[in-house]
């Protein structure tokens, strides 16, 4: 009789923390059921406000370093147009940066990343790469863009 109540009271309790375990996973799941929700959502909005930050950055240096050969709003003078789509549909993220880091040895585009010699860290060449990019929908058509430059 005694060893039968322990018994009971043995499976009572092993009920108990099978309840909990259970209550435990359900939670979990919905939990990471309401991460895998929310989170793409959350990375979109910080990486949106990430390159809004970037081209903001980039807005600023531009004028600074690069309006004088490039133009106010990228229509060339000293240095090709790179507000045209011919420029911005030919050169990927990757090679502008590229070409503004190391710059094009033998004319007037100097290096722009501090490894290279010049003054800018490689996330103000990002801002200005971004803001190179921000241009994109709606830069002109002009064939003529490289005219400065043999
Ligand atoms: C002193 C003038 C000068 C300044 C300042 C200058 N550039 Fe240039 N840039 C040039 C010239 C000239 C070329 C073309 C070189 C060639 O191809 O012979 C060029 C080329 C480029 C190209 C490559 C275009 C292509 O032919 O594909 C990019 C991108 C560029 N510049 C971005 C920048 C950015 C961004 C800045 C500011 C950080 C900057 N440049 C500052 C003169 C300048």
């Amino acid at each position: 009789m005694t060893y039968r109540s322990n018994d009971e009271s043995l499976e009572r309790s092993t009920d108990k923390w099978m309840i909990w375990g259970l209550v435990f996973m359900i939670v979990l799941i919905v939990g990471f059921v309401a991460y895998l929700w929310f989170e793409p959502a959350g990375r979109a909005d910080a990486l949106e406000a990430h390159e809004a930050g970037l081209t903001e950055l980039g807005t600023e240096l531009y004028e600074l370093n690069c309006a004088s050969c490039h133009g106010a709003d990228g229509e060339g003078g000293i240095g090709p147009a790179l507000n045209s789509q011919e420029f911005l549909t030919a050169a990927d993220d990757a090679q502008i940066k590229a070409l503004i880091s190391v710059g094009i040895p033998g004319s007037l585009m100097s290096p722009y990343l501090l490894d290279f010699g010049g003054p800018l860290t490689a996330e103000e060449v990002d801002g200005l790469a971004t803001y190179l990019r921000s241009w994109e929908e709606e830069a002109p058509e002009n064939p003529e863009w490289r005219a400065c430059c043999p």
